[in-house]
């Protein structure tokens, strides 16, 4: 069976573009795929955190992929730092990396802008770590945002020149994007994301959903109720061909165009399916809430069996490496 590896910041609040751009996907794929899902909390002391909450933040974020339908017996779910070998096969693939490749990174660029003040080693080395995520399971594809294809490649660069230096161990992983892999933030400008607080969190309660999406942004170009709108211009449109139908998609892209239908009511029949999609979600949030054991429970035995994979794929590398090893 092909493996699929695929991550997420435990930024403890996940937004509609990780789940339309990825979480989602990772359900569907379950059914063809073996599925490893991991919570990557070394990835997220890169940048300025709060301590105190990180810990939470990485249940939560374990509690929500729960709730969005993965379990233990459709996908390993785990938290990366339970399993130090990522972080021991970063170390030997930084040593086949070359330095000008990271600082093309479009996101270490975006990330060394916004965090001045912190432009440390790790934040630079995400790609490394992330490539290491994957290969150590072997994992062929990966499914992302557009965001992040950028480290796909780099992955695939990464495997090849290990292979050629040390042996074909690895595969060269592709990623998979689902139908909306770029979805903006309510400005219609960035892309959504937590730290711009552009977001629609998954969990946020119905009234703050519809207030965020009533106000989001649309097509700038139609501007009176009477101008007809360019769907593929359009935000909302984005997140309606993750949530509706292709016989609404179809309606609201007519109506759209030729100004039958408005923003708003465009906006009333998206905020109606995606409750359809996320009060299931909501409700099975809550009942993890409160039991929050189990899900503990499922993190650490996925650690465990990750482990597995992980330490049998590190002796293969220190043998290519020619380590001396008792
Ligand atoms: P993170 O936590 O930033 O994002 C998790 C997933 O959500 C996708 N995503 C989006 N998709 C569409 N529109 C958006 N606005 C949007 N915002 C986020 C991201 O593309 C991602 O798929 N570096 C990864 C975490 C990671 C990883 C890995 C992923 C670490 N190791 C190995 C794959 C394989 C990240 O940015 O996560």
């Amino acid at each position: 069976m092909k493996r699929i590896f695929s991550g997420i910041q435990p930024t403890g609040e996940i937004h509609i573009g990780n789940y339309v751009g990825a979480i989602k996907q990772w359900v569907e794929l379950t059914e063809e795929y073996d599925c490893i899902y991991c919570v990557v909390d070394y990835h997220a002391i890169t940048i300025e955190y709060d301590i105190e909450t990180l810990k939470q933040r990485t249940i939560n974020t374990g509690l929500i992929l729960l709730a969005c339908g993965l379990s233990p017996d459709n996908s390993k779910i785990f938290v990366q730092s339970h399993v130090p070998e990522h972080t021991e096969l970063t170390w030997i693939f930084n040593c086949v990396t070359p330095i000008g490749e990271l600082e093309r990174m479009t996101q270490f660029k975006d990330k060394a802008r916004q965090h001045r003040e912190n432009i440390n080693m790790g934040l630079m080395d995400y790609p490394v770590l992330q490539a290491a995520d994957i290969l150590i399971y072997k994992a062929g594809y990966v499914p992302v945002g557009e965001d992040q294809v950028q480290h796909i490649e780099l992955s695939r660069e990464i495997a090849r020149k290990f292979n050629s230096r040390f042996g074909k161990i690895f595969p060269e992983p592709q990623a998979i994007l689902s139908q909306a892999p770029r979805i903006l933030g309510v400005d219609g400008v960035n892309k959504m994301s937590k730290s711009m607080n552009n977001y629609i969190g998954l969990l946020e309660d119905k009234e703050t959903i519809w207030e965020k999406l009533r106000t989001a942004v649309t097509d700038v170009n139609r501007v009176r109720r009477t101008d007809p709108g360019t769907p593929e211009l359009c935000n909302i449109y984005t997140i309606h061909t993750a949530f509706s139908k292709n016989e609404v998609l179809l309606e609201i892209d007519k109506g759209c165009r030729s100004a039958s239908i408005g923003c708003i009511d465009c906006k009333k029949t998206l905020f109606q399916n995606m409750m359809k999609e996320l009060d299931p979600i909501r409700e099975k949030a809550e009942a993890l809430k409160k039991d929050e054991n189990y899900v503990k429970d499922v993190l650490i035995n996925g650690a465990k069996a990750c482990s597995e994979i992980a330490k049998k794929t590190m002796e293969e590398v220190r043998s290519g490496l020619g380590l001396f090893w008792p």
